[in-house]
């Protein structure tokens, strides 16, 4: 509802620009990859000829160029009309051609207004391992790319003091621009770049006054991923208020971080609502990360218009990347509770949804007639203690505001004579959850309740507010209301906020994280994990306020925020350690250990749920929550090579991507790849797959099937006992998924079920995640 209305007033803002002046635009063609090794001059000419091919014109052929890719990636951005484009595509050499499209791709943070609260840069039970850290040397030779908004270079949590000197193999520049120079990287942050053509060309310059023309993070998206990924160990910080106070430590605290700045302030857009980042932009930093030689990439970045992976810059670049065995981690995505909302799904990604960590910020509400509800706030103000008066917004609004906004507290909305000296309840739908609180605080009102609407139940938001305020469940909102209609003078004192820890049940899901199944690849189980992407608290940039909004005036050094953006990071920096301890896997090899190894239980001991408490299942959470230590040491994994993703794009309809590959006449079902999950969309009887697991365990070692079909199906392993003579020895076996004739009746048609399989030696337990829907 409130996105929905956001978004058509943006539209209406773009759509003009759309028609008048950009018949043409920019479009990436994508040819896979390069023939053999060229200098660079030569595929910037070939590129251009390929233009000139389309574009008679030379001159307008080379000013029409915007980026020619020449490392890895093989293929350019240049503005096109819709007709030249189409004539590019026909040609022979061509794997894809497609519009970029501008606001399609933004960060994955949930919006203030949405979710936000508490804390954790670092996963309770899982990351804090101090042998998988000494194991890993804590990340130190491994070098971490960030696809963000850039980096506040100025943080503690990116000081190089004992991090040593740079690895040899590195490559990269730092790259000089608005307030950013050379002496801002150092043996922590050893690389900055920024991408900014394919903004300028769509919106113009840059307004400088919105963002930094260079890697330095104007907004605090960037500077939070990337401290989460690979910040140092920074003692005794806090939110602002105090909150969340203790270790910020990134999952690899002495990984590099390269920077590569994509994501931009949007003009005339609050930063609160966003920023975007454009396809052309995108795929030249990977073409660069690639070249410079990062170890792993995180990129908290989507779409809710995932397109096929031959027209998706993240998966083009991706899919270069693990050829050179970069691993990439993404976030899958914050459309949750809606099915079928993932971004980010290619089978050569680690696709990461979001959970809660065990850790809220308790600040209820006392009524007049003494009752207590219980709220979350991580702001910064108290009341004295003592009872006020309480009002519902809508008896205190100015006579001009229509009936259905009138508890919702937007700007201009309420009346200084009437709110003065009280505490307002406003109610969530329209408007951010802290710009409410600041309209309670331009009228004079002394303190804010934010009530849950229905559609919010009982997932509670923890702000940086800007007044003493706290934010209650749809339940205790209604109650409130009731106490407010049926009492003549209703007074209440919301109780300050305080930090608590190990609270139960965590991790949950969060609401917001994308579902299961994949709209472009639902042959493929995603997500394939899950880890702390709720009210996270991280570094912050000195260039932006907490909350983003322009009403905000405070400068905060860490900050809590929310969304598969910051579970992203928290699974890139856990494979910095798996790849300083494993540094020969595969971003297969380190893919598989991550999802069989993953934890399905709650700390007390049940199965994950969802917000709402209902067992959660593989399409929120894939394998489970991740598990680092366990991870480092998975016994078996299921790899896959380029080759086998090159089959797996056959299968999918995309061909000569790799010209010195032929698809097979034989077709293939894109459920061939050997993934550590299965998928099998649509069953018609009996499904069986193949899949091929290799031991990185124990030299002799034996394992055993076993399964937990989903309900209504049967599951048959074949062979059911492997033995693997030694590292490195590979085992096929197939799994048979066979609908029970005579459990047809009851097994729904339209709907997904759950189950798995695992091979276990007595010490590993290597488990698979299955859905399966009836045809
Ligand atoms: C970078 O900028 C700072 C601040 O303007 C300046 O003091 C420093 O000398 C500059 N460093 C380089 C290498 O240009
Ligand atoms: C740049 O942004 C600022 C802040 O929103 C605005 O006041 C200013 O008018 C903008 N400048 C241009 C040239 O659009
Ligand atoms: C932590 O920081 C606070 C405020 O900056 C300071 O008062 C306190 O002494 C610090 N504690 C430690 C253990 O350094
Ligand atoms: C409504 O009235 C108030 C004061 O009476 C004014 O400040 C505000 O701008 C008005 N809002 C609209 C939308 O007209
Ligand atoms: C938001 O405002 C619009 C326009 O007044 C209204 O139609 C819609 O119902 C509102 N949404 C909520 C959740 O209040
Ligand atoms: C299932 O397979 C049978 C036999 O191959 C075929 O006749 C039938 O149409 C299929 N049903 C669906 C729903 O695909």
């Amino acid at each position: 509802m409130n996105s929905f209305s956001t978004f058509s007033f943006l539209l209406l803002l773009v759509l003009p620009l759309l028609a008048s002046c950009h018949e043409k635009q920019v479009y990436i063609a994508y040819f896979g990859e390069h023939n053999g090794e060229r200098a660079l001059h030569e595929i910037e000419e070939n590129h251009h000829s390929y233009l000139l091919s389309v574009i008679e014109n030379d001159e307008e052929a080379k000013s029409s160029l915007i980026y020619s890719y020449k490392h890895s990636i093989n293929g350019f951005a240049a503005l096109l009309t819709p007709h030249q484009a189409s004539k590019l595509s026909e040609m022979e050499e061509v794997v894809s051609v497609y519009k970029s499209e501008p606001r399609k791709y933004s960060l994955h943070t949930t919006r203030s207004w949405e979710f936000s609260g508490l804390e954790e840069s670092v996963a309770p039970n899982s990351l804090k391992k101090d042998d998988l850290l000494l194991k890993a040397k804590y990340g130190k030779n491994v070098i971490i790319g960030v696809l963000d908004s850039g980096i506040w270079p100025e943080s503690k949590s990116f000081s190089d003091e004992g991090i040593g000197p740079i690895p040899k193999s590195w490559k990269g520049i730092c790259q000089s621009g608005d307030a950013f120079n050379s002496s801002n990287c150092n043996e922590k942050i050893i690389g900055a770049r920024y991408y900014i053509k394919g903004y300028e060309q769509y919106y113009g310059p840059l307004n400088r006054t919105l963002d930094y023309r260079s890697p330095r993070d104007k907004d605090g998206h960037g500077t939070h991923t990337s401290s989460t990924a690979g910040g140092k160990n920074v003692p005794n910080v806090s939110a602002i208020g105090g909150f969340a106070s203790g270790t910020a430590s990134g999952g690899a605290p002495l990984a590099r971080l390269a920077i590569y700045k994509v994501c931009w302030a949007i003009p005339k857009v609050g930063k609160e609502d966003g920023n975007t980042c454009f396809d052309e932009d995108m795929l030249a930093a990977l073409d660069d990360a690639i070249a410079d030689g990062v170890d792993v990439i995180s990129i908290s970045i989507g779409t809710k218009e995932p397109q096929p992976f031959d027209q998706d810059s993240i998966a083009i670049g991706a899919l270069h990347a693990m050829k050179k065995n970069i691993v990439v981690s993404c976030s899958a995505g914050n459309s949750g509770p809606t099915p079928s909302t993932l971004s980010n799904t290619a089978p050569w990604i680690i696709t990461v949804g979001a959970s809660s960590v065990d850790r809220t910020f308790l600040s209820p509400v006392v009524l007049g007639n003494g009752k207590k509800y219980m709220g979350q706030t991580v702001t910064p103000y108290k009341l004295k203690k003592k009872m006020y008066p309480l009002v519902y917004a809508e008896e205190v609004i100015n006579s001009n505001v229509t009936k259905d906004l009138a508890g919702q507290c937007l700007p201009g909305s309420l009346s200084p004579e009437k709110a003065k000296g009280k505490i307002v309840i406003c109610l969530r739908g329209n408007g951010t959850r802290v710009g409410k609180g600041g309209e309670v605080k331009r009228a004079g009102g002394i303190g804010y309740i934010l009530g849950n609407s229905k559609a919010n139940g009982a997932e509670l938001a923890a702000d940086a507010h800007l007044l003493p305020a706290t934010a209650v469940d749809y339940k205790s909102a209604v109650q409130i209301l009731n106490y407010i209609k049926s009492t003549k003078a209703p007074m209440a004192y919301i109780v300050p906020g305080k930090t608590v820890l190990h609270t139960k049940p965590a991790p949950y899901m969060a609401s917001f994280t994308s579902r299961g199944p994949s709209a472009v690849a639902p042959d493929i189980l995603k997500p394939d994990i899950t880890a702390p992407g709720l009210n996270i608290l991280a570094a912050w940039s000195g260039g932006s306020s907490p909350t983003k909004l322009d009403i905000d005036n405070r400068v905060v050094e860490y900050n809590i925020i929310s969304g598969t953006s910051m579970s992203c990071p928290h699974v890139g920096g856990a494979v910095a350690l798996l790849k300083a301890i494993h540094p020969t896997w595969s971003s297969a090899a380190i893919r598989s250990a991550l999802i069989t190894s993953a934890g399905l239980q709650n700390n007390v001991g049940e199965q994950i749920t969802d917000a709402s408490g209902k067992p959660a299942d593989p399409f929120q959470f894939g394998g489970g929550h991740f598990r680092p230590s366990k991870a480092a040491d998975p016994g078996l994994v299921y790899d896959a090579s380029y080759q086998d993703y090159l089959l797996f794009l056959c299968a999918s309809g995309v061909e000569d991507l790799d010209k010195s590959f032929k698809c097979p006449k034989k077709s293939h079902s894109p459920r061939d790849l050997n993934y550590p999950s299965l998928a099998i969309p649509s069953l018609n009887g009996t499904v069986t797959v193949s899949r091929r697991l290799t031991n990185v365990g124990v030299p002799k070692s034996v394992y055993f099937a076993s399964a937990k079909p989903p309900l209504g199906f049967s599951i048959e392993i074949s062979p059911s006992i492997l033995s693997f003579k030694h590292v490195g020895s590979k085992r096929t076996f197939t799994i048979t998924v066979k609908a029970q004739s005579d459990m047809m009746g009851s097994i729904p048609r339209d709907q997904y079920v759950f189950g798995s399989y695992s091979w276990n030696d007595g010490i590993h337990n290597v488990r698979s995640p299955i859905a399966v829907k009836l045809a």
